[in-house]
């Protein structure tokens, strides 16, 4: 199913180049749910990241971005929300297979290691790409099986 609807936020290391792919993304005809931060100002990236985790767990946007400064610190934060996959991704090749293998839903992006154009590129080979299903729908479904674990011991 094709994209339409996306969700960005990022904190202060990102936000350079959150505001320049949300603004390519709307030109591109995509509905862009920018959460902030709208300035440069120090921000604690898990508040962002929860803020398009429940975008995309709600269904508001079927896609999500965020940037920090490697991209780790959103995705650790983003995948402590129960059906949220998010994956920090520096080439087009592993955006790819993210979607493609494990059905990610949210891109991290690093706004400090990678510069904007590759990370255009990378939030487009994203987003052209789909979960293919068998054998990795299986093993997604063990992801998600595991968010209901009981804890250990
Ligand atoms: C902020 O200095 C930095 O720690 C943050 O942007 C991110 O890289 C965390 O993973």
């Amino acid at each position: 199913m094709p994209v339409s609807k996306i969700a960005i936020a990022s904190d202060h290391a990102g936000f350079e180049q959150k505001a320049e792919i949300a603004k390519w993304l709307e030109n591109e005809g995509y509905e862009v749910f920018d959460f902030g931060p709208f300035n440069d100002d120090r921000v604690d990236y898990p508040d962002y990241a929860e803020l398009v985790a429940d975008a995309v767990v709600k269904a508001q946007a079927e896609l999500g971005i965020l940037i920090c400064g490697t991209g780790i610190g959103m995705a650790i934060a983003a995948n402590k929300i129960p059906g949220i996959r998010a994956a920090t991704l520096t080439s087009t090749d592993v955006a790819s297979l993210a979607r493609e293998h494990n059905a990610a839903n949210i891109a991290t992006l690093s706004g400090r290691f990678v510069d904007l154009a590759t990370n255009k590129q990378i939030v487009e080979a994203f987003i052209n790409s789909e979960p293919l299903g068998e054998r990795h729908a299986e093993r997604v479904k063990k992801i998600s099986a595991l968010e209901t674990r009981r804890p250990v011991g």
